[in-house]
């Protein structure tokens, strides 16, 4: 009952932990999430201790049900975590202590908190990365969905904001879509890299026990143990990489609720959502506003804010362990929070979204945005440069212009005053749709590739 509450060092301390850094010091609050990975790595490292024999067999089947039953305890809710025991790896070791009584002491042989919490963590960020990698696979089949149904949804494809040239909105949407195929394997990157077992190294130098660290890796899911034991305990690539690629998924996510909330304004109102995906305005009655949105577009601040956080962390701590490293569990899990939110909501927004078709096409006509396609036609008809198709282009736009009309409202003479020798085929190239469809160079948007797109990518996801 004496050693109940006593730390495990506390046979080499002469005062009490001071209270300020007891609060500080403990990171039960935030690594208790850690205590299934814990406990599953604590059962492999004693079995492997026990099949090397370094500790005798009846001592590991204690610790191991013991361990069993407080993971139990644990799901049901039914386990006091204490800030005194600093850390779920101590907490643990205590409450096997109080089940189990002195076989709980065979446990800790050939490792230390340092490979243990790098172990865990390593475990935690695999089982996240793959919750992550089927959320993302979400948001991509919601964007495809949407783009089959609009192959042929023209709209201004816009760049500085200003309408550049006719794309579908399939088109538009399928460009998300390849930027979370790359946000996936950002992901699965990290997995393979990380894919190497710490648990053995112990503190920092390896351990003179005959472990078998070759079967601990293999029993964890871990392809092979790590290589180097300063490395092992230092190492926190793996969340940098985590929180790296999470930070750009996020932007890729902040810059597609941007471009929902550009089009869903009154001002370009391209496209409409659910009542569902919009709030009202406390005093004017008329609004509906896209908060859903606008907090994608601003949750990636916090999946930056952890990144840097790591980062700056870990910049020029000298090998090896450190408790700074300690904050890096908050970091990792608070920005995994942040994102699956994140995609979550944006899976749904992405269903809620419909495009305001008529509005899209008038919209894609407006800016001379067939300008481009006048040029290509004198290029490939009439046998001149690029560069001089352009400026008698330009020339056409400036009149456009000044008698206020679309190119497509332009007569044939019109358009020949510009050049004379051409026949009313020339008119068809003013036509929004038909620009869109003639871009059927590989990766273009015409009708006839984003479909063939669609059918690659439905193979792909
Ligand atoms: N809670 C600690 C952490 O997350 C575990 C490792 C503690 N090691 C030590 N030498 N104090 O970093």
């Amino acid at each position: 009952m004496k050693n109940k509450n006593k730390t495990v060092w506390s046979n080499r301390f002469k005062s009490k932990t001071s209270q300020s850094f007891q609060k500080i010091g403990s990171s039960i609050h935030i690594d208790k999430r850690l205590y299934e990975q814990d406990i599953a790595a604590s059962i492999v490292h004693t079995q492997m201790l026990s099949k090397q024999k370094i500790i005798k067999s009846e001592d590991a089947n204690k610790i191991i049900n013991g361990l069993k039953k407080i993971k139990v305890k644990i799901d049901k809710g039914n386990f006091e975590f204490k800030e005194k025991f600093e850390d779920i790896h101590l907490n643990i070791e205590k409450a096997l202590f109080d089940i189990i009584g002195p076989s709980a002491g065979y446990m800790h042989t050939a490792r230390s908190r340092n490979d243990q919490v790098v172990t865990d963590f390593k475990l935690w960020i695999k089982d996240a990365s793959k919750e992550i990698l089927k959320d993302i696979s979400l948001v991509m089949k919601n964007l495809l969905k949407k783009a089959e149904k609009n192959t042929d949804t023209v709209m201004p494809g816009l760049t500085h904001l200003k309408n550049a040239q006719p794309i579908s909105f399939a088109h538009y949407l399928l460009s998300y879509f390849e930027m979370l195929k790359r946000d996936k394997k950002r992901f699965e990157n990290n997995l393979n890299l990380l894919d190497e077992c710490p648990l053995g190294s112990a503190a920092l130098s390896g351990t003179s026990y005959k472990i078998d660290r070759t079967y601990t890796a293999k029993k964890l899911g871990f392809k092979k143990p790590t290589d180097n034991s300063i490395d092992s305990v230092s190492d926190r690539d793996f969340a940098i990489d985590f929180l790296y690629a999470s930070a750009v998924c996020a932007m890729h996510l902040s810059r597609l609720a941007e471009d929902f909330i550009i089009y869903n304004s009154d001002a370009f109102k391209l496209i409409s959502f659910k009542d569902s995906m919009l709030t009202g305005s406390s005093i004017m009655p008329q609004k509906k506003n896209p908060d859903p949105a606008e907090l994608i577009r601003g949750k990636v601040g916090i999946n930056y804010g952890k990144l840097n956080a790591i980062l700056t962390i870990m910049k020029g701590l000298p090998m090896s362990y450190f408790k700074d490293m300690q904050d890096d569990k908050e970091l990792v899990f608070s920005g995994f929070d942040t994102l699956k939110d994140t995609l979550t909501m944006s899976a749904e927004l992405i269903n809620s979204v419909y495009a305001n078709k008529s509005n899209m096409l008038f919209m894609a006509n407006q800016g001379h945005t067939t300008a481009t396609d006048f040029a290509d036609y004198l290029v490939k008809n009439k046998n001149l440069s690029f560069r001089e198709s352009y400026s008698i282009s330009a020339k056409l736009v400036n009149f456009a212009e000044k008698n206020e009309k679309l190119l497509s409202e332009l007569s044939l003479e019109e358009v020949k005053k510009f050049y004379k020798n051409l026949d009313k085929s020339v008119l068809k190239v003013f036509d929004v749709k038909n620009s869109m469809n003639m871009k059927k160079s590989h990766g273009g948007t015409s009708i006839i590739n984003v479909k063939s797109m669609i059918k690659k990518y439905k193979k792909e996801i």
